[in-house]
């Protein structure tokens, strides 16, 4: 043990190794949780602040997105100094303070870590771009000369996933690589240096009582950009190969990588955790999750999927293989701080695509086309939420979603901060709609998200209705939804099995088992059902007499109950 850790306040977190395999996670977007001294901006001891409400709500662990030093060119995915805090967000006293409230509340801490670049503020990247091309200090990124006749176009014609090139020019004739924004230069991976530094920080943040960590495009570090270099239509068109053969994607030389990183997260006790997300093809998220590698994989298909029984069942299917494969327990999320929030999106019409787009398009039109239907939206989040609080596996759940809130459109451009936006001008609208501060009391400035009158990103007039204070009094809201289902989960959550059982043969209707008697059924029609037999222990909306036949009770459309069964003897 580290002096430090020594100095960690005791907890009273268990320490028990399998403790992230059914946790309920909560995404902390920490510049918008919660604001404690009043610049508009969510800080440390904003959290630590509301540590109570996280404890009332129910979760395992919270894992909070960057709190680095950082110019915020992408949400402080551009990391100035792994090693460090935002001064704007506190100072590494305040995250201990933090760690230990957390841990005192029951409840372990992931941080986020990036990997595949840093920010272009960082120490070495300052020392890169003055010692100059050919220097050792550039062989830590991905730099490059000149192409052309004039040496003044990029060694590909590649492009970043925040749009433009991908390769940003330096003023000696040079250019290096950003998978990202111009702000956010690649590391190179093979540089000995960039190893040991990660190894180093894992350990830094270990030491200081983290329990795990959310590696940031975890599938992106190896690279092979041995010459000649594909065109970005040969990129895509193989991005999801499965043998480990793309240039940049999911390579096979990962996997040494993340041993090292098993090797010091097993020098701790409990071993930490780490979760990956890697956009790799389904069949290859066994190699992050291996208990060798990073040990968990964050499946994002729940989350792409329309809300429709028939996408849920065979998600939930496979995925449930999946996990055997890898020895790994499922993760599931429908909402983080990337896409459109997931009350929108199931509030938007069905028969527009799959994958976010349909969300996508109503940011777009700036909330305007095609035409949101609210309360839908919540009915069906809702009811897909509890379905997913009861599969067995890890539970990811980003803030404000408990609270039912919306996606916000109505943002001003000039108000706008994320790269996506100012990357393709007018074309997309970017990630700041899910993003916004939350409300926490219905009638104090910001919405009581600090002391300020306003917050960095501006909140719409109908955040007041979503507010905490509001929610918490009142028994049919999210929130009360949110803290009854996590309550009771601990309890559903003792194995990890599932049994999928018939609600008649309504195809519509999904139904199954946990362990213990508990039957978990969802209708997905917008019509009732016969209620099934059992007694609810909680139902995502309101369960109504059916008003033709007095006394026969129904499944309302939209809607989840669990219940309890007579165990079957298995
Ligand atoms: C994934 C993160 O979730 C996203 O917010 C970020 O922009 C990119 N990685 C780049 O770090």
């Amino acid at each position: 043990m580290t002096e430090h850790e020594a100095s960690v306040d005791a907890s009273v977190i268990s320490d028990d190794p399998d403790w992230w395999r059914q946790a309920a996670v909560y995404q902390i977007y920490p510049r918008s949780f919660a604001d404690s001294d009043g610049d508009g901006i969510g800080d440390l001891r904003g959290i630590t602040s509301r540590v109570p409400y996280l404890r009332e709500l129910g979760v395992d662990a919270v894992w909070l997105s960057p709190f680095y030093p950082s110019a915020l060119a992408d949400g402080g995915y551009d990391v100035d100094d792994y090693r460090d805090v935002d001064p704007r967000l506190g100072t590494l006293d305040d995250f201990d303070e933090m760690v230990a409230a957390l841990h005192r509340a029951g409840i372990r801490i992931i941080t986020d870590i990036v990997p595949n670049h840093s920010s272009n503020r960082h120490e070495w990247f300052r020392e890169a771009l003055a010692a100059g091309p050919g220097s050792p200090e550039r062989d830590r990124y991905v730099f490059r000369d000149g192409h052309g006749p004039h040496l003044d176009q990029p060694p590909s014609d590649w492009e970043s996933m925040f749009g433009g090139s991908a390769w940003e020019p330096t003023d000696d004739g040079q250019f290096y690589l950003h998978l990202f924004a111009p702000e956010q230069p690649d590391f190179n991976w093979h540089h000995p240096d960039v190893r040991a530094d990660f190894l180093k920080t894992l350990r830094f943040w270990s030491d200081r009582g983290v329990d795990g960590f959310r590696v940031d495009v975890a599938h992106a570090l190896a690279k092979d950009l041995s010459h000649p270099l594909p065109t970005h239509a040969e990129l895509e068109a193989t991005r999801l190969v499965t043998d480990g053969s793309h240039p940049l994607w999911d390579r096979e030389e990962l996997d040494e990588i993340y041993a090292e990183w098993r090797a010091v997260f097993n020098e701790y006790d409990p071993p930490r955790i780490a979760v990956a997300e890697a956009w790799v093809a389904p069949s290859r998220r066994h190699r992050y999750a291996a208990e060798t590698s990073l040990g968990q994989a964050f499946n994002f298909d729940l989350l792409r999927d329309d809300f429709d029984a028939g996408d849920f069942r065979r998600t939930i299917a496979d995925n449930l293989v999946f996990a055997r494969e890898s020895g790994s327990s499922n993760t599931w999320v429908f909402s983080n701080h990337d896409v459109v929030r997931h009350a929108t999106r199931y509030g938007l019409p069905d028969d527009q695509g799959q994958d976010g787009a349909v969300g996508r398009a109503w940011v777009l039109s700036g909330g305007q086309t095609p035409p949101l239907d609210r309360d839908r939206g919540v009915r069906r989040a809702r009811a897909a939420t509890l379905l997913m609080l009861a599969l067995p596996g890890c539970a990811y759940l980003y803030q404000g979603e408990e609270l039912g809130l919306h996606e916000v459109a109505e943002i001003p451009d000039d108000a706008r901060q994320d790269p996506t936006f100012f990357r393709s001008p007018g074309v997309d609208r970017g990630r700041d709609g899910c993003r916004v501060p939350l409300p926490w009391v219905a009638d104090a400035p910001a919405f009581g998200f600090g002391p300020a009158d306003a917050s960095y990103l501006p909140q719409p007039e109908w955040f007041r209705e979503h507010a905490v204070d509001v929610e918490a009094s009142d028994p049919d809201s999210t929130l009360s939804l949110y803290r009854r289902a996590l309550a009771l989960r601990r309890e559903l959550q003792a194995a990890e099995t599932l049994t999928w059982a018939e609600h008649g043969d309504d195809p519509e209707v999904l139904a199954f088992d946990r362990p213990g008697g508990w039957r978990v059924v969802t209708n997905f029609r917008p019509r009732p059902v016969p209620m099934p037999a059992g007694d609810v222990l909680v139902a995502s909306g309101p369960l109504d007499e059916a008003s033709d036949s007095p006394g026969a009770r129904e499944l309302p459309g939209e809607t989840t109950v669990w219940l309890r069964v007579a165990p079957s003897v298995d």
